[in-house]
């Protein structure tokens, strides 16, 4: 570990999964110095009201909501999908409090979510090879050569969309969109048919029968303007970190360094080497941040990770964020959790029921039965309290849409439906019913969570 930290301090440091093939490396180093003079996207007071609410959710007192795409496209770029995400987070927050009793933090993976690793450096078809795709803010996804190529311009698009993007988010946010009154109107066509959206429906009856009954007492969304906005976060993976080092700026009023790309980031789980590129750039940033933990993660080197990205033991600075395959999650997360335990560490637990999970089917489409999501959320309900911990939160890539990328669900998707709409740039989603569903099974685990501890409390 370099004992300097400075927002470039990364760049002597080996870095995985960054494009080295800009056909011109000073173009690269013009847009970014085009993007340091670019407004922040969020602000550092933001930031620091995200980790005072995750140092909530350290201490078990709110849950973690976090979703959206696996990447964002420039050709999905539309304020309907940007809205369809918007309310089926806010549908899934709806039954998570309602339900799960806690207050939602709630974060999208949005306005900023571009840049994939990939596990092949180049794909094949027909017998042809080209680089692989890696996010629409690094190259294209068509396969022919010239979209193959990386393009610095990119990140100037990149940039504008996910300003762009922010700016919808804060006006559905606090603009009116987001007022409790409003909740049956979150549902979605296609939702509302499932069997979750029946669920929901009676959720949301029950609210507005509440919020009729408070209205009466004095208390409404004039008086009391919680009731109609929401703070809504947003993240990303930080990948491209001279992207990042470009967005990061010193705060006035404390004088930290903080990434104003998005309110949070996290580091992936092919980034995550001590020695790395990525835990260098991570270490010094203030932002709230999270780190995937997957199944070649030993305890002791969690423990180093910990130690180099919160060394003050700062309650909501980090995020573990544990995707291990509903097989692979029994017998790998424990030793994690315990370890974490026995030291003392404070951090907020929160399960990616999604990255073990894939798998490709005959015809050639990356895909994720949505049993082994299911199962893999419910083996982490499980196995944090059973070890002492909190299970502070899920991280799934969704959309309101009524895409057909995960197999299951109420729906049932079949192998055949993929071919229908299946547009995901990168990985498959969770489509509104989906996500919706799994909004329920959590928020149940969270009531035997709490009502396990009551009674533990009680002797
Ligand atoms: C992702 O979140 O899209 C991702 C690549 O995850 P992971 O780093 O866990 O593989
Ligand atoms: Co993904």
């Amino acid at each position: 570990m370099r004992e300097k930290w400075s927002p470039n301090s990364w760049r002597a440091a080996p870095a995985k999964h960054i494009p080295n093939d800009y056909p011109d490396a000073s173009a690269v180093a013009r847009v970014e110095a085009t993007l340091r003079n670019y407004p922040p996207l969020v602000f550092a007071g933001e930031a620091r009201n995200l980790k005072a609410s995750l140092g909530r959710v350290s201490a078990g007192e709110a849950f973690l909501l976090q979703g959206g795409d696996c990447a964002e496209s420039f050709k999905e770029f539309h304020p309907d999908n940007i809205r369809d995400t918007f309310r089926a987070l806010m549908q899934m927050a709806v039954v998570l409090t309602f339900a799960g009793g806690k207050p939602v933090v709630k974060v999208g993976r949005i306005a900023g979510q571009f840049a994939k690793p990939r596990s092949e450096p180049t794909e094949t078809q027909d017998g042809v090879t080209l680089p692989s795709y890696r996010g629409d803010n690094i190259n294209g996804m068509d396969f022919t050569p010239e979209e193959r190529i990386p393009d610095p311009e990119r990140l100037i698009r990149a940039y504008s969309q996910s300003a762009a993007t922010l700016n919808l988010i804060r006006a559905f946010a606090q603009g009116g969109y987001a007022d409790l009154r409003s909740v049956h109107r979150w549902t979605l066509g296609f939702v509302a048919d499932s069997p979750a959206g029946e669920r929901y429906k009676k959720i949301a009856d029950k609210i507005s029968e509440a919020l009729e009954f408070m209205a009466a007492c004095g208390v409404t969304p004039e008086t009391t303007p919680q009731m109609k906005q929401v703070d809504f976060y947003t993240s990303h993976e930080a990948l491209l970190l001279g992207y990042e080092e470009a967005m990061t700026r010193v705060d006035s009023t404390t004088g930290d360094w903080y990434d104003t790309s998005a309110h949070f980031l996290w580091i992936g789980d092919r980034t995550r080497q001590l020695d790395g590129a990525h835990v260098e750039f991570m270490r010094g940033v203030k932002n709230p941040i999270g780190m995937k933990c997957g199944p070649s993660l030993e305890p002791d080197d969690l423990l180093r990770l910990i130690d180099a990205l919160n060394p003050d033991n700062e309650p909501g600075r980090l995020t573990l964020i544990a995707r291990f395959g509903a097989e692979k999650a029994a017998a790998g997360l424990p030793r994690l959790v315990r370890a974490v335990q026995k030291e003392g560490r404070n951090v907020v637990w929160s399960c990616d029921p999604m990255h073990g999970n894939t798998l490709k089917t005959q015809s050639g489409y990356k895909t994720r039965p949505f049993d082994r999501i299911l199962a893999e959320v419910r083996t982490f309900m499980e196995v944090l309290p059973a070890e002492g911990a909190y299970p502070g939160g899920v991280h799934v890539e969704m959309t309101g849409a009524q895409v057909t990328e995960c197999l299951g669900g109420a729906s049932a998707v079949t192998e055949e439906d993929l071919f229908d709409r299946y547009h995901t740039h990168c990985d498959p989603r969770l489509n509104g019913a989906q996500a919706l569903d799994l909004a329920f099974l959590v928020a149940e685990g969270l009531r035997n969570t709490r009502i396990e501890a009551r009674r533990a409390a009680n002797g």
